[in-house]
């Protein structure tokens, strides 16, 4: 049995909770979250101990394996710390807000040999991973990707220097995918407004954002996001190459070629997938089942943080 641990008690741990707790291999023991009646709350459910302050957490209990899921300003040193501890990370997207501070922690982690994850569960679908496989070798040209919502229910999401903004928070699973099915990205150009939700007090993030990308292939991307103030969830991602266009909608894959078109609907939960990979990585070595981590994540937080830092110069950011 690993001895799991969890800091960040809201909306994702409930989540990552369910599965921890239904793998056989893992025991949920301890619960961290600032805000004790959180912790308390689901420490109870789950027979765990609550704890407010994670180094405590992390000197008393002895876990092999810790979830990351505190938004994005709230990192800290909670990685540097259970990486110097030999403890191995699932940490939810994004990585945090700052490259510098990100690619210091990933150094840390590296040095400590540990096993990482992060929450880029889509990459979990089993209709990407079918994409994955039909795209290799295959010349792209184009990658086109858009997400529409709501606003989250979370306080801290309008504030920009909490959040990053949507691209950063949200829409960064899309984005990620696109990485993760056609390569690295040289080159970055975005346009961000806040335009339909100014009447929301003290919002400073955008709610509109269109951005452009190139790859490192040459292959030319775009990806528009937004989040209105009526509800109208929709998204959507499709690959343009030789001979082929491939989306995929919800759970289903499509794949249009000239001698004609298959569909795949896929099935599952993809969050379950991600915690049972990981979960069977630390307690097998086997990390063969892990599609995100810490370094991949990493790439995909400076593309938005480019993309952040694009739409407020008015200027194309070059990555590589
Ligand atoms: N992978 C996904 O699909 C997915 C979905 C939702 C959220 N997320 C990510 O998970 C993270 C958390 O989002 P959420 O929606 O659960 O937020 P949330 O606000 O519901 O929960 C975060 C919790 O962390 C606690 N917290 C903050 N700082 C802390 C600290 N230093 N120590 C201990 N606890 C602390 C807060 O009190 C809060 O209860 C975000 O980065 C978000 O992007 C991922």
């Amino acid at each position: 049995m690993i001895r799991v641990g969890v800091v960040g008690a809201g909306i994702i741990a409930t989540e990552h909770f369910k599965h921890i707790s239904a793998n056989e291999r893992a025991e949920l023991v301890a619960i961290c979250d600032i805000a004790f009646p959180v912790a308390e709350k689901a420490a109870v459910q789950y027979g765990a101990v609550p704890y407010t302050d994670v180094r405590e957490m992390l000197d008393r209990e002895n876990l092999d394996a810790l979830f990351i899921c505190v938004p994005p300003f709230a990192h800290g040193e909670i990685e540097e710390i259970a990486a110097r501890k030999g403890i191995h990370l699932l940490v939810e997207k994004p990585l945090g807000l700052h490259m510098e501070q990100v690619r210091r922690k990933a150094a840390i982690i590296e040095e400590a040999g540990i096993i990482t994850s992060t929450g880029y569960c889509l990459r979990y679908m089993e209709v990407v991973q079918r994409a994955k496989q039909y795209l290799v070798g295959k010349e792209i040209g184009m990658v086109r990707a858009y997400r529409f919502g709501g606003l989250p229910p979370t306080a801290w999401w309008i504030d920009h220097s909490k959040s990053g903004g949507q691209l950063v928070e949200q829409t960064t699973h899309n984005l990620d995918l696109m990485l993760y099915l056609a390569g690295g990205v040289q080159k970055v150009y975005a346009d961000m407004g806040l335009l339909l939700n100014q009447d929301i007090p003290e919002i400073t993030t955008p709610d509109i954002a269109s951005v452009n990308l190139v790859f490192e292939s040459g292959a030319l991307g775009h990806i528009d996001t937004g989040f209105l103030p009526q509800p109208d969830d929709r998204s959507s991602f499709e690959i343009m190459g030789r001979n082929f266009r491939l989306s995929i909608d919800g759970m289903k894959l499509t794949i249009v070629e000239p001698e004609g078109t298959m569909t795949w609907q896929g099935a599952g939960n993809f969050y379950k997938q991600q915690d049972d990979a990981f979960i069977h990585a630390v307690s097998t070595g086997d990390t063969s089942l892990i599609f995100a981590p810490y370094r991949e994540a990493m790439r995909t937080l400076e593309v938005t943080l480019a993309a952040n830092q694009s739409a407020e110069s008015g200027l194309p950011v070059k990555l590589i």
